[in-house]
């Protein structure tokens, strides 16, 4: 089914970049190209300390804010975290869980993964959950069990109306700054395997078909128009191509005018 009916969603994930006067100086460059973007949702995901400052600038503008994590806990005693009500109540819209450095380097398990965007529902926020494969694991045949194990404890959790809410995030991990985007035909092909795999696990047929799932990995703005082009991406996460206001405004365009 066509992705193509509804806006399109860019997210600029500036990952652990940025200060207050180089946000400012983008934010500002973005809020000036809004006019030529089209028909796209956009959504910046600054650092945690950023966040008040960007939702500020924002305010008045149709870009919204992204958080890049959030506590599997809801309140009390986890010192250095910051949980899904904090996140909503500063303006935040949407909330990444699982992105694959979370996963990676910071040790996020699946099961954690699924605890996060449960938050993040409780709280009103909306999840993008994200999952990959490693170079590794796509060599030897295992990129659909490495995703389905990264999905099954989150969609376990899951009633069919936070089923509508969740965003899905494909991110292969080979991918990720690399330079070394996906093909149209690996993109593609996953994406129809994650929908199968929601509908199967969930019996939510048309919610699955309908779902948003967004693409990510090397992103640019040479190669977000034949992304855009591709009926099943619902829209992309962009992670070094989002701190160059130029080219973010370039991917946001090819997304609002497909
Ligand atoms: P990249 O990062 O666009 O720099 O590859 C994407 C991401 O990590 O979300």
């Amino acid at each position: 089914m066509t992705q193509q009916h509804v806006p399109a969603l860019v997210i600029g994930n500036w990952k652990m970049n940025g200060s207050l006067a180089t946000n400012a100086a983008l934010l500002e460059s973005l809020r000036g190209d809004i006019a030529s973007f089209g028909n796209v949702h956009v959504s910046v995901c600054p650092p945690f300390p950023y966040l008040a400052q960007s939702a500020a600038l924002l305010a008045k503008s149709p870009i919204s804010c992204t958080a890049q994590n959030l506590c599997h806990e809801a309140i009390g005693a986890y010192t250095g975290e910051v949980s899904a009500s904090m996140l909503a109540d500063i303006g935040c819209r949407y909330v990444l869980a699982g992105h694959s450095e979370r996963r990676g380097l910071f040790g996020d398990s699946s099961e954690r993964v699924a605890a996060k965007t449960r938050q993040a529902l409780n709280a009103g926020l909306i999840p993008i959950v994200c999952v990959g494969e490693t170079l590794a694991q796509r060599e030897i045949g295992l990129t659909e069990a490495t995703l389905a194990a990264q999905l099954l404890p989150t969609l376990a959790g899951l009633s069919a109306s936070d089923l509508e809410k969740l965003i899905l995030a494909y991110e292969p991990v080979w991918a990720i700054g690399t330079g070394h985007v996906a093909t149209a035909e690996q993109i593609t092909t996953v994406l129809h395997y994650l929908r199968k795999l929601v509908a199967d696990k969930t019996g939510a047929t048309k919610v699955a078909q309908s779902m948003r799932i967004l693409y990510g990995g090397s992103v640019n703005a040479a190669n977000a128009s034949w992304l855009a082009d591709l009926p099943e991406v619902s829209g992309v996460l962009v992670g070094g191509a989002s701190l160059k206001a130029e080219d973010f405004s370039e991917i946001c365009r090819s997304f609002g005018q497909r």
